[in-house]
């Protein structure tokens, strides 16, 4: 059994999630499934990137902890890889202890041997990118990655010798060039940043408190992407007593990452790694970008997030995980940039899965409870049959030379050759012609039983890619959703198998039913706003939750009976509030919109069972409600009619 070690990079808990943040993890996760279908020991890894300026300067704005900022995003990109069927192994966040512990031990031992050293830092910093640039890689006085706007930083830091691994770098993509793929990647590479040579690294901040504190001079923070990097080896348990994972595991078999991120996978972290000396993972690959209107589809083009549909929790509700999942597997060729429209996901839904698919499925199962009530017998192979058997007896060797080459849109063409190969079986053979004549009724059955097959066949190799249908399809002949690549041969199938009618795995959507969810969406899709110039998160549309959820809350009437500014902060006000016959300190975030004076004697709505946290040192035992318009001015939310404190909220 082979051990399969697959990543995607972990996210920014930026709440702006869009389809395009989807692609890299839905990938991945269909190469674990084919793994694991396969028989391999797979382990898969995703998770989220939380330290850094951007989240610490967000937090500060909304007047929050950088953790209370975060966590409900976390949960929220949690919910969507499970509204997707994404089936990691493990979620790591860069907050998890094990995680910090672990980054602390690569930079003690990296300055133990010399790779860290100290100096003076002065150069430019993107913060949306998180990335540090010298003058002459600006671009126009921009960030030559993203275009926006970057600062000037002076400061002492900690240096990572960088420049010393360029050599040897180079001299890793000459001997193995299958490191870095597509290899357009590797000329980008070269050209771009290794032919000038490398500048040593600056890998610690003074200036950002959110992060991990460096072992050997605590005033320093780790550098985010040596953090988010180590990620790969800490989630193993690198460096402990408990490294069985990491002895199994590495090196990775494939880091995939978006295009824009390939320069910190494919030469920092292997300088990284050959300074600890560690082996390589023995492939990075840079996707391209799911592109609207010709640009890398994100939030900030809110006019075209006002016609197009990009949130995944709205395309899910539209047209089901399996659709989601089958336009971001088979629409772009892998490794470039592909066109994102509503429409064309639609075109794909109804071509490949409601036409062919769906009709292969819904037609064969009709016809055989029609004709037999349970799988008919296999008769001897007439006509074109040898041809039909013959390509789902293939179908696994050629789905494994793709999805080997990481060709995935490839190995899912191959299964839907074998669809409409088997619906022009339908055309070829005319079971509703057999059905009519008695002495035709054995040839019916083996017609039908190997239509039986092939649709089983299918199902079988759709399980990475469409979760769902495939097990319905599967149940639906009674036959085992867990199955391996071995339930790919063909004639597995029993005579008198139950069959049972599928209702239409996709329905159509046609053009009318399209224009209203369209329409629909934009009456909805928020106003375009100027894009945030620090790259700051949105905030958030929330998944759709159920009462017993939303019943988790305790929410209370409470009177402000005292009211006082937070010394260390302008934004926070520290209320003591009654409710009924208890007490309690809570610390909001409103000292832009009341002053203590006008809190005080206010009815206002508590959630009561928040975790207590401290903000600027003052204890918070609860939140106090507001509304917030869209210019981000706040207003209290409070009984339309007296009501004793205490009361509850529902
Ligand atoms: N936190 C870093 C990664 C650190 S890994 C050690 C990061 N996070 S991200 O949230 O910005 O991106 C996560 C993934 O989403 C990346 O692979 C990125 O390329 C992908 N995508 C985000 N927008 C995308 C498109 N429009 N199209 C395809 N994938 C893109 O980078």
């Amino acid at each position: 059994m082979a051990n399969y070690y697959i990543t995607t990079p972990i996210y920014y808990p930026s709440g702006n999630w869009h389809i395009g943040h989807c692609y890299t993890t839905v990938i991945c996760d269909c190469l674990a499934r084919f793994h694991k279908m396969k028989g391999d020991n797979v382990f898969f890894l995703t998770g989220t990137d939380e330290h850094g300026q951007k989240v610490e300067k967000e937090a500060k704005k909304r007047g929050v902890t950088p953790r209370e900022f975060i966590d409900p995003l976390v949960e929220e990109l949690k919910d969507m890889w499970r509204l997707l069927d994404v089936g990691y192994d493990r979620f790591l966040r860069t907050t998890d202890a094990d995680h910090a512990a672990c980054v602390q031990k690569i930079y003690q031992k990296l300055y133990e041997s010399g790779d860290i050293y100290k100096a003076e830092y002065s150069g430019y910093y993107c913060t949306p990118c998180e990335a540090f640039w010298t003058e002459s890689q600006l671009v126009g006085g921009k960030c030559p990655d993203c275009g926006r706007d970057v600062a000037l930083q002076k400061e002492e830091s900690y240096f990572f010798r960088l420049s010393k691994y360029a050599p040897r770098i180079l001299k890793l993509y000459e001997d193995n060039p299958e490191f870095l793929q597509p290899k357009s990647r590797i000329n980008e590479m070269v050209n771009n940043f290794l032919k000038a040579g490398l500048t040593d690294l600056c890998v610690s901040r003074t200036t950002v408190k959110w992060g991990i504190p460096l072992p050997f001079d605590p005033k320093h923070t780790a550098y985010v992407w040596i953090d988010a990097l180590s990620n790969y080896i800490s989630a193993l348990g690198y460096g402990t007593e408990h490294d069985e994972l990491f002895r199994t595991f590495w090196p990775a078999d494939l880091h995939l990452v978006g295009k824009e991120i390939v320069r910190f996978h494919a030469i920092i972290w292997p300088a990284i790694l050959m300074a600890l000396g560690l082996p390589l993972p023995k492939q990075v690959y840079g996707h391209g970008w799911l592109l609207i209107g010709g640009d890398k589809l994100s939030k900030s083009k809110e006019e075209a997030a006002k016609t197009q549909i990009t949130d995944p929790y709205e395309l899910v509700k539209a047209f089901g995980t399996d659709a989601v999942r089958y336009f971001l597997l088979r629409e772009i060729p892998f490794g470039s940039d592909g066109e994102y429209t509503t429409e064309r996901m639609v075109g794909r839904i109804n071509a490949d899965l409601a036409n062919d698919l769906g009709n292969l499925v819904s037609r064969t199962q009709a016809m055989i409870l029609q004709n037999f009530g349970a799988v008919p017998e296999r008769g001897a192979p007439e006509g074109t049959d040898a041809e039909l058997i013959a390509m789902c007896e293939r179908l696994f060797e050629r789905v494994d030379a793709d999805m080997g080459a990481l060709n995935v849109p490839e190995a899912l063409g191959e299964i839907f050759a074998v669809v409409a190969r088997a619906n022009k079986y339908i055309d070829e053979t005319m079971p509703w012609a057999l059905a009519k004549d008695p002495a035709k009724r054995a040839r019916l059955g083996a017609v039908l039983y190997n239509l039986a097959e092939a649709v089983r066949i299918c199902a079988v190799a759709l399980k990475p890619f469409l979760t769902k249908a495939s097990a319905a399809i599967l149940k639906s002949f009674s036959c085992d959703g867990d199955a391996t690549t071995d339930a790919l041969a063909f004639g597995l199938l029993q005579a008198g198998t139950p069959v049972e009618k599928l209702p239409p795995l996709f329905p159509r959507i046609d053009k009318k039913t399209l224009d209203a969810l369209l329409a629909e969406h934009a009456k909805s899709a928020p106003a375009p706003k100027p894009a945030p110039q620090d790259g700051a998160p949105a905030p958030a549309k929330k998944p759709e939750i159920a009462f017993d959820e939303f019943a988790r809350l305790e929410l209370k009437v409470g009177e402000v009976i005292a009211c006082e500014k937070v010394k260390k902060s302008e934004k926070l006000l520290h209320e003591t509030v009654k409710l009924g016959e208890e007490v309690r300190s809570v610390v909001s975030g409103i000292a832009k919109f009341y002053t203590p004076e006008e809190m005080v004697g206010k009815k206002v709505v508590v959630v009561t069972n928040l975790k207590p946290v401290k903000l600027c040192g003052v204890l918070s035992e609860g939140m106090i409600l507001c509304a917030e318009d869209s210019e981000g001015n706040l207003s209290l939310v409070s009984p339309e009619r007296a009501v004793g404190s205490g009361a509850t909220v529902r």
